[in-house]
């Protein structure tokens, strides 16, 4: 545990002892009039890799040179460019590299996974969320729920936020679950909560959820790249989530999903395609579908090579820092500004992130966000701004450095402390 002190010669000195600190410089950090921006944004869209557009020229080269034989090019061949990402990625959400398929955007995959774990039966026709959502997952469960039949009030279960209305507590998860345990069909949560940063204990959701006798599936939108994950471990049916974000992969950039290889082989629903049938009897044409069965079962296009080479750009750069190290760099990061933050005077506003979380702080401010949100921006620092009332931040350990973090609690204080001598 490393005991800080709040002052700028200090975040310095974590800088300079970081050994992730250099990561930075492979990344186009943002500028506004030849001025470098803090971009506090990696909750949203990850910055670009440098190396992005080599790795995209090489596509671009390989189709120019080759055609369509690049699929079966002797170097690097394209049929093998799944591989390459799914490897990676395994290390970066804890499972096994046949329980992932880089397919689809996350909107599309959660419709995909609920065609597979949603399998109302009876009584047990109950889905589990959190109370808001993101919208696009409220909306697919809902038309999905409707698609089936049913009505989305009748099998729609929230848990409410209970800590001062922000969060959802593990002991109000824990209840609901109990409560609805024998129609419970399926759990369906955030990893990380989009709104309030909140973490989610994925393990013991899991845990319960299979005592309850429902699936559980995660939307990791937020969380993949962000926290350290098993998801094999833990025993997780399902998950999926986009690139973008902490992945860095770029804008509307290529999913994923994990499928616990349990179900690899099992009599699921699923929609299918001809790229999800195995790898050697694939272009055999045949009418029937034969499995993959690993993941990819679940995929149905062809893969989109260009968006493959946006985000292998950025798990080389995942690799070469070594998840375990990003991981403790970003434990580093957020009890750094988390120990910034504690000592702010908090009238203007409340954090409503718990300590449970990933990279994002989400502040609630009970006036004049919009002008502190403002302000902030003007002074160079790039954080999102949520209706109604609520800024929120991530720093991020691959390309944010400690001294960014105190930069921008020093400019929130100075903020805060002008607008409110104004109002
Ligand atoms: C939590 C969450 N779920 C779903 C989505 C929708 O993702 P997509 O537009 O890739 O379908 C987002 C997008 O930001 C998100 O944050």
């Amino acid at each position: 545990m490393t005991t800080f002190q709040s002052s700028l010669e200090f975040a310095q000195q974590l800088d300079q002892s970081d050994p992730l600190a250099s990561f930075r410089n492979k990344f186009h950090l943002p500028n506004k009039d030849g001025k470098e921006r803090v971009y506090f944004l990696g909750n949203s869209l990850g910055l670009q890799p440098k190396s992005t557009t080599y790795f995209i020229e090489k596509i671009l080269h390989q189709w120019e040179e080759e055609g369509v034989e690049s699929f079966f090019a002797k170097d690097e061949p394209w049929m093998n460019y799944h591989h390459k990402l799914v490897q990676p990625l395994s290390i970066i959400v804890g499972s096994l590299p046949h329980e992932i398929s880089v397919m689809n955007q996350l909107t599309v995959n959660i419709h995909l996974m609920l065609v597979s774990f949603y399998r109302p039966e009876g009584r047990r026709n109950k889905i589990l969320v959190e109370s808001k959502a993101f919208p696009s997952d409220q909306y697919a469960l809902k038309s999905y729920i409707r698609h089936l039949g049913l009505n989305p009030d009748d099998v729609l279960v929230e848990i409410p936020f209970d800590i001062n209305g922000t969060a959802c507590s593990h002991e109000e998860i824990a209840k609901q679950i109990q409560k609805h345990k024998e129609e419970l069909a399926l759990i369906f949560l955030s990893g990380v909560q989009y709104y309030n940063g909140q973490l989610f204990d994925m393990q013991g959701i899991a845990k319960a959820a299979k005592e309850a006798g429902a699936m559980v599936g995660f939307d990791l939108a937020h969380a993949v790249g962000n926290v350290a994950m098993k998801l094999h471990e833990w025993d997780i049916d399902f998950a999926c989530w986009c690139s973008y974000k902490y992945l860095n992969g770029g804008p509307g950039t290529i999913g994923g999903v994990f499928v616990h290889e349990k179900h690899h082989h099992s009599h699921l629903n699923r929609l299918e395609g001809w790229w999800g049938v195995k790898e050697s009897e694939r272009f055999l044409m045949k009418d029937d579908f034969i499995s993959s069965s690993n993941a990819t079962s679940w995929q149905l296009s062809t893969p989109p090579l260009l968006l493959f080479a946006c985000l292998n750009a950025s798990l080389e750069i995942f690799m070469e820092a070594g998840w375990d190290q990003l991981v403790a760099k970003q434990q580093k990061m957020k009890a750094w500004t988390d120990f910034l933050l504690s000592g702010m005077e908090q009238s203007f506003f409340s954090r409503i992130t718990p300590i449970e979380r990933g990279c994002q702080i989400s502040l609630q401010f009970k006036k004049s966000g919009k002008e502190v949100y403002e302000r902030i921006v003007e002074k160079g620092f790039m954080v999102d701004w949520r209706e109604p009332d609520v800024i929120r931040f991530a720093p991020v350990p691959l390309y944010n450095s400690y001294v960014e973090v105190w930069q921008f609690i020093h400019c929130l204080k100075e903020v805060v402390n002008e607008v409110s001598l104004n109002n």
